[in-house]
């Protein structure tokens, strides 16, 4: 049985997305404000102009957060 996690896959609709980048959100993939308690700035803010699908890390590996860039397959 593999430990490999995979990256979390989303049918994002267009609009202001506010990703978690400190890893304590309660409703992950999303920032709920607990970034706050940490050192961690803020959230990864991005504008999705069209329906498009949003492949989000979960190994925490990779070089691109909070996107995966593959490196999850060598973990
Ligand atoms: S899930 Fe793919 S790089 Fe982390």
């Amino acid at each position: 049985m593999s430990n490999k996690k995979e990256p979390m896959v989303i049918n994002e609709k267009p609009g202001r997305k506010l990703y978690c980048l400190c890893g304590k959100t309660k409703n992950p993939p999303y920032c709920d404000g607990s970034h706050e308690t940490t050192d961690v700035d803020g959230p990864f803010e991005m504008n999705i102009e069209s329906e498009t699908e949003v492949k989000i890390c979960t190994c925490g590996q990779t070089s691109n957060p909070p996107f995966c860039d593959g490196t999850h397959q060598n973990c």
